[in-house]
């Protein structure tokens, strides 16, 4: 079994309600048919019923009777959602009519499901923007207990099984210490919770274990030893170069004393270029297949997509939100 297909039986014995708020999109609905057809999830959907499955009926598709269809508009729970969203953004000058007209965006709607309790996950942006997922996300549902920093992550599957996790790829642009200790103590625990295997991370940098000194290799230096004090449960090292990292040769040579050198699984990139950079490259010249990004560090499971994705992306994001939301 690959990786997703693992994932995607985890996610049927989960039993997860996950809201796809891009309702009206063809993908999302075809992901939704088949969601439910397979039970990975209880998809719900967002809008208008008769318009929604007039789109359906657009795309050649019979919707399923055991999809869940919400109208944010006559949903009963519309005044609770917009005095939270109140709640929490009344600092920055939100007004209460405001918050009553903002909960009906779809994506603000979507959120205010998972802090209530009303689902489990959420995935989105085949139609909005990956800022626009986030900014919802952390305006709406915000950090889980231990985070610092909403971040991602990929799943990157190699050609021969191998499974390395990479973070953070998509999301924080420059890390400062502390984001960068929550990014590699979330991208672990994303690790462990998706592939099932202990997670050996290397805090990456172009320097392994004082080779080099420069702020940004002190940087990763202070990243790791706040990830080490933060979760002793985890293994954590750094500053590690990629190839002491991953090839125990090399790692045994450059960082003898150090169980993760030669032996990671989780790859920690200092900034966004490098770990954007990173992950293009193990999928275009190492063949990998690239699952993400999965995003980490919210207190619910709210997962973006490119706009270009297919609804089998969609499907697979799905199931890994509903993971994430055990
Ligand atoms: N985690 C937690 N909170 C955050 C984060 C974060 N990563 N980023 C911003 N915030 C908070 C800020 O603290 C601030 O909070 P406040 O309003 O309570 O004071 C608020 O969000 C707004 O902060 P801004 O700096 O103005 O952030 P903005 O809203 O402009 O953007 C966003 C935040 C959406 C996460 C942005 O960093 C972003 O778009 N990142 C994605 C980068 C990107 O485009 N990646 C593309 C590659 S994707 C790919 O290749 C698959």
């Amino acid at each position: 079994m690959t990786l997703i297909e693992q994932i995607r039986d985890k996610a049927r014995k989960a039993g997860k309600r996950i809201v796809l708020p891009e309702s009206k999109d063809g993908r999302m609905l075809m992901a939704a048919n088949y969601l439910a057809e397979h039970k990975i999830c209880k998809p719900i959907l967002i809008g208008n019923a008769v318009d929604i499955t007039r789109a359906a009926e657009e795309q050649n598709l019979i919707l399923r009777d055991d999809i869940t269809i919400i109208e944010p508009k006559v949903w009963k729970k519309n005044e609770l959602y917009a005095q939270h969203l109140y709640e929490r953004r009344r600092n920055k000058g939100l007004t209460i009519d405001a918050a009553r007209e903002l909960v009906l965006n779809e994506l603000f709607f979507a959120a205010e499901m998972l802090v209530h309790n009303d689902a489990d996950g959420c995935v989105a942006g085949a139609v909005n923007t990956t800022g626009d997922v986030l900014r919802a996300g952390i305006q709406v549902i915000g950090l889980k207990a231990g985070s610092t920093v909403v971040s991602s992550t990929f799943l990157m599957t190699m050609p021969d099984g191998n499974v390395f996790t990479y973070g953070d790829c998509a999301v924080v642009p420059y890390p400062d210490s502390n984001q960068l200790a929550s990014i590699a103590i979330d991208s672990s625990r994303t690790h462990q919770k998706l592939t099932g295997e202990k997670a050996r991370t290397a805090m990456l940098s172009f320097s392994t274990k004082g080779s080099a000194v420069h702020e940004k290799t002190q940087l990763v230096t202070a990243a790791t030893a706040i990830a080490r004090e933060t979760a002793s449960d985890l293994e954590i090292d750094g500053e590690l170069q990629f190839d002491a990292a991953l090839l125990p040769a090399i790692g045994q040579k450059k960082a003898p004393e150090s169980s993760v050198a030669g032996n990671a699984n989780v790859f920690i990139f200092p900034n966004l270029d490098a770990g954007n950079i990173g992950y293009k490259i193990t999928e275009r010249l190492a063949g990998a297949v690239a699952t993400g990004p999965i995003i980490q560090g919210l207190a619910k499971p709210m997962n973006d997509l490119s706009r270009g994705c297919s609804w089998q992306d969609i499907v697979n994001t799905a199931a890994v939100s509903a993971l994430q939301a055990e």
